[in-house]
Parts: structure tokens; sequence; C-alpha cells
């Protein structure tokens, strides 16, 4: 498959040279660097090479987006008429500090609940999971890693009292940082419902989150 990176930095590096590898036809673009592009297409190793994003984009089968949101509406004048086009985005809509997202939720129902008892210390947990599924995890608890369990809030040993439960249920849990994290697990939680009652495969599922041990790897450019 043709396919055109508009985004040519961590991610849009990594994930065109991992397309190269797998044997699809690369074309990298969109960096303040044209040797940058000219090099990822070399190291990739496969059918790649640098471009425009018109080039990268037209001739594709398919597009990955991997830009910050602050330069959307440039490579996207760049990229040209990208009708009918198959388009993977990979970006998300940052403030230009990287810290939040600037088109989503500003606040959650954790924080309003603090803000009607501010005096208590409050932690979002068990709300990323079905129902369904508790007593299956808390029966299989003792035979190895069990599954991710996230939870957030602001006062650390209400966090470590939550993280104790969590781990007497089976689960592993997974600190997410404070309150206003609950802004992104509360959506999560109902990707997850979407997932268990939508889905074909029924509401007895959980999630695992995996950290890879670091090896070699890469070139570091790539990291
Ligand atoms: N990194 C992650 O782990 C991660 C995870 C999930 C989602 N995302 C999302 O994926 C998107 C891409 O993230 P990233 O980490 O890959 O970003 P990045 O490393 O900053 O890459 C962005 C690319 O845009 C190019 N660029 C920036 N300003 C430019 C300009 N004025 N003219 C031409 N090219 C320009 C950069 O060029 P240079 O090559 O010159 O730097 C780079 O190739 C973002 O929306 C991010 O929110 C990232």
């Amino acid at each position: 498959m043709r396919i055109g990176i508009l985004g040519s930095g961590l991610m849009g590096g990594k994930l065109g040279t991992i397309f190269s590898r797998a044997g699809h036809e690369v074309v990298f673009s969109y960096s303040r660097s044209r040797e940058k592009l000219e090099m990822l297409a070399a190291e990739a190793k496969g059918k790649a090479r640098a471009g425009t994003p018109r080039e990268a984009a037209q001739a594709a089968d398919a597009l990955l987006l991997a830009v910050h949101w602050d330069r959307m509406d440039d490579v996207l004048g760049q990229a040209g008429d990208l009708s009918g086009k198959v388009l993977l985005t990979r970006s998300l809509p940052m403030d230009t500090d990287n810290t939040r997202l600037v088109v989503a939720n500003t606040t959650s129902g954790a924080e309003a609940l603090s803000r009607k008892i501010p005096k208590a210390r409050i932690v979002s947990a068990f709300n990323t999971i079905p129902s369904e599924v508790l007593f299956d995890v808390f029966e299989a608890r003792l035979k190895g890693a069990g599954p991710s369990l996230l939870y957030c809030g602001d006062d650390t040993n209400a966090k470590a009292i939550a993280a104790g439960l969590i781990r007497d249920v089976g689960f592993q849990p997974v600190d997410a940082g404070p309150l206003t994290m609950a802004r992104y697990t509360e959506p999560f939680a109902l990707l997850i419902a979407q997932l268990a009652y939508e889905g074909a495969l029924g509401p007895e599922m959980a999630y695992r989150f995996e950290w890879m041990a670091t090896s070699g790897g890469p070139s570091p450019r790539l990291r």
C-alpha cells in the first residue's frame, strides 16, 4: 500500500519507518528539514522516500496525519484536496504547551463532586470496567497479574487506600495522576462501556496496560 506521512516527527517518523519495514511504500513529508525526511527514508530501508505533503497525499492509498494541532491548517493547506482519502489521524487537539486538550471536556464528574464536598478526599476509581467482570477478576486474582484499573485523585493517602482496594479486587492499580485526569478517565469509561455492551464479545472484559522493557531499539532520533 502507498502510505503518505504528514508530519514526520516522533510518531510519524517511527510509524512511517515501521510501515516501510512492513513492506509498504512510504512517503515521509512535513518537516522543517528536508534532510531529515531523506534520512528517515534512507533508514526505513524499504520503498520509502521523502516528498512534499502534496506528493505524500495525492498518490497515497492511506495517509497518516501526525502533526501538532497548531500545525493542522498549514499541513492540510500544503497537502491539497483530500476528498475521498483514507486518513488516519494521530493528532490530538492539544494546546501549545501540550498540557490539555483544547477540543474536549473542561471538567469531570469527579471534579464536580469535589466542589460539592470540598473536604472529602475524592479518588475516581472502578468506573472504567463493567460490573460484569468483577467476580471473574476477583476469582482469578491469585493466578498472576490481573488487568489494569485506572484511578486518579489529589490526596496521596486516599489514593493509597484506593490502590489497596483495587489490588484486593484483583486489578493492578494504575495511578493516572490528579483528579483533573477524570476528564479523560470518564470518557475512557464510556469507550469501555461501548466495547462491553455494544461489542460482539460481551461485557466480561477488562483492559491491561503494558510497559515494554527498553532495549537497543532504533536510532536515538527515532526514540
Ligand atoms: N508523541 C507521542 O507519543 C504521541 C502520542 C499520541 C498522540 N500524539 C499526537 O500525534 C501528533 C504528532 O505528535 P509528535 O510527537 O509526532 O510531534 P512532533 O514530533 O513534534 O512531530 C511533528 C512533525 O511536524 C513537523 N513540523 C512542526 N512544525 C513545522 C513547520 N512549521 N513546518 C514544517 N513541519 C513542521 C515537525 O518537523 P521537524 O521534523 O522539523 O521537527 C515534525 O516532523 C500530535 O498531535 C500529538 O498530540 C503523539
